[in-house]
């Protein structure tokens, strides 16, 4: 949800800040822009849409300078214009920003009655025009930016530049991740390590309510409370910064087809060679009462299979909710209640606001994230990383499939901690996960082909039972991100009492029917939706194709499975399918219209 960058470097800073762009761009493609001081004179470029346009103008209208700000937009206030676009500009100041400073109105009428016009909607103007406004009183710039954040409200990383000033940059942080990283008479600020990993393998992460003051030879850092403070130099592992599609066409390919490894990656990290599971220590499920799980989007489907898992196997009470949700709805929370959050890039706004909701009322609170360094990670009393490496694809795939395979883990563990008996095989069945996807992968050609019909669809049904209705509206959500189809998940039981309706000899149902214990009722539902002309694909294994494949207008064979596995397994088909129809409708794989990565507003 926008990136930002800054360079004061040793060479030109444009080349510099398109290249870490780039590597954000993942948090939002509304627009893009720079800023750099040359020779005293601040100066900048924006163009709308994707940084390529930007890097386009720039070939035009090049921009001198080696010290520089960038921002790559996901638009909140006003729309993605030129004039909206990021860095803004205040006479001497320029400013990049992430996040939403929530009393830019009030700002806005203070500096108004004092004759201050504005240029854009935007509440990141407001930020400069305050800034130009304290450095026009007479303050020097960083005491006028040190002014300027303390009256803002809201979540915001920012950086500042000041015209006359190549050797300044200000970054500070409340609520949004920034990163400063140390090069070699050069410093960087970025909105992550990765976008910054190219010009160093040194990061300091500030942490909530810093202001930094930097030159190209020093740090100064003060803390919320106005003292200075030290943050701990940290070295990136440069294999969890790669960001490259290493060879595939899109990043969400080369995402799906990690899983087998990346699923393998995160078992290992929490089961050991003798097929024990080992969990952090301080997380224990032996007087737990009550689990509440909270996440937003794709991370919540994680949390609605979990439940059936750790109330069945587990026999723990699970409330899951989504985290928009949650905040506002004052839930009481009962005594020995742990809380477990679940983000990928553990930066999402709600689900952090969620997590703060039950800090002091839940026993515990768990984070299980794909980023270590997150908000979420940083806030959790106990961490659980998820292992799946960087997911730079806006679609979620290989992240909530090891969401998934952790969660599971964390279920059969409470089950051992509280006396119960574990399903048969497992946990070692776990293992079987990484080869099973692998040969599930290769159903890829026909699912390509099938993807070519469903394309033409104007509306998709996804239908799935028990552990498998989350699936359904997983691939329901993947379905509509990418391919802006219309797609709904049901549950298959709760067709009959209104959604059949929809069903016509147009709509395609994708059938998720692995043969559980629930088989049969699924397959009465599929029969139901057949004999009203609708024309299902059913995804299941070879017996259960040979049971109920008739009359369908498709089957799609999965390798057989362990039941408790399923959801993983069958996450594979359902990307697929909503991978290869946005190929076939030509829309944006990576980049859906209108979303970005990391939600870090409301
Ligand atoms: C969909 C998708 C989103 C995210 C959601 C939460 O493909 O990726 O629904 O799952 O925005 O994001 P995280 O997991 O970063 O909290």
């Amino acid at each position: 949800m926008c990136g930002i960058v800054g360079v004061l470097g040793n060479h030109e800073a444009a080349p510099i800040l398109v290249e870490a762009l780039k590597r954000l761009e993942y948090r939002g493609y509304d627009s893009a822009g720079i800023a750099t001081v040359n020779n005293g004179d601040l100066a900048r470029r924006r163009a709308v849409g994707k940084l390529a346009n930007l890097s386009d103008l720039l070939v035009h209208e090049p921009l001198a300078g080696k010290s520089g700000i960038g921002h790559t937009r996901w638009a909140t206030h006003g729309a993605p214009t030129v004039g909206n676009a990021h860095p803004h500009r205040a006479g001497r100041v320029a400013v990049v920003h992430n996040g939403i400073i929530e009393n830019f109105k009030d700002l806005r009428a203070d500096l108004g009655r004092k004759g201050i016009t504005f240029a854009t909607e935007t509440d990141t103007e407001t930020v400069a025009l305050l800034c130009e406004s304290l450095i026009a009183d007479g303050k020097a710039p960083v005491d006028a930016a040190y002014e300027t954040v303390q009256q803002l409200d809201g979540a915001f990383a920012l950086a500042f530049l000041f015209e006359g000033e190549e050797d300044l940059m200000i970054a500070a942080r409340k609520g949004s991740p920034l990163a400063v990283g140390h090069g070699n008479g050069e410093m960087f600020v970025g909105s992550d390590a990765i976008a910054l990993a190219p010009f160093t393998d040194e990061i300091s992460y500030l942490e909530e309510g810093d202001f930094a003051v930097l030159t190209r030879n020093s740090l100064e850092i003060r803390d919320q409370r106005g003292a200075i403070a030290n943050r701990e130099k940290r070295k990136i592992v440069l294999e969890n910064a790669r960001v490259d599609k290493d060879g595939h066409k899109h990043f969400m390919a080369k995402e799906i087809a990690e899983q087998p490894v990346a699923i393998d990656r995160a078992l290992k990290a929490y089961m050991t060679d003798n097929a024990e599971i080992t969990l952090p220590e301080g997380l224990d499920f032996t007087k737990v009462e009550r689990l509440t799980m909270v996440a937003c989007g794709t991370a919540f489907y994680a949390c609605m299979v979990a439940k059936y898992w750790f109330e069945r196997i587990a026999r723990l009470p699970v409330e899951v909710d989504v985290a928009s949700e949650f905040r506002y709805r004052e839930p009481p929370v009962a005594p020995n209640t742990l809380a477990l959050f679940v983000s990928q890039s553990g930066e999402t706004a709600d689900t952090l606001a969620a997590l703060r909701y039950m800090d002091g009322k839940a026993d515990k609170i768990v984070g299980l994230v794909n980023v270590p360094e997150s908000s979420i990670a940083r806030e959790s009393d106990v961490i659980l990383p998820l292992h799946a490496g960087p997911e730079i694809s806006v679609a979620s795939t290989k992240a909530f499939t090891c969401q998934l395979s952790i969660l599971l883990l964390l279920a059969l563990r409470a089950a051992e901690q509280r006396g119960l008996p574990l399903p048969d095989g497992m946990p070692g069945d776990l293992r079987s996960l990484p080869g099973l996807i692998h040969q599930s992968l290769a159903g890829e050609k026909q699912i390509a082909a099938s993807a070519r019909s469903l394309a033409k669809a104007q509306d998709i049904i996804f239908l799935g039972r028990g552990q498998l209705y989350p699936l359904a509206l997983e691939g329901a959500l993947k379905l509509k991100e990418l391919s802006y189809i219309h797609a709904e998940g049901y549950a298959s039981g709760e067709l009959k009492h209104g959604p059949i309706a929809l069903i016509d000899e147009k709509v395609p149902v994708v059938v998720l029917a692995p043969r559980d214990e629930l088989f049969e009722k699924t397959v009465s539902n599929m029969q139901e939706v057949m004999a009203r002309g609708g024309k299902v694909i059913l995804v299941t294994d070879a017996e259960g194709a040979k049971i109920a494949g008739e009359g369908t207008h498709e089957v799609i064979i999965m390798p057989q499975i362990p039941d408790a596995l399923a959801p993983i397994l069958y996450a594979v088909p359902a990307q697929q399918i909503a991978y290869f129809t946005a190929i076939a409708k030509g829309t944006d794989v990576d980049q859906p219209r209108n979303l970005a990565k990391s939600v870090t507003v409301e």
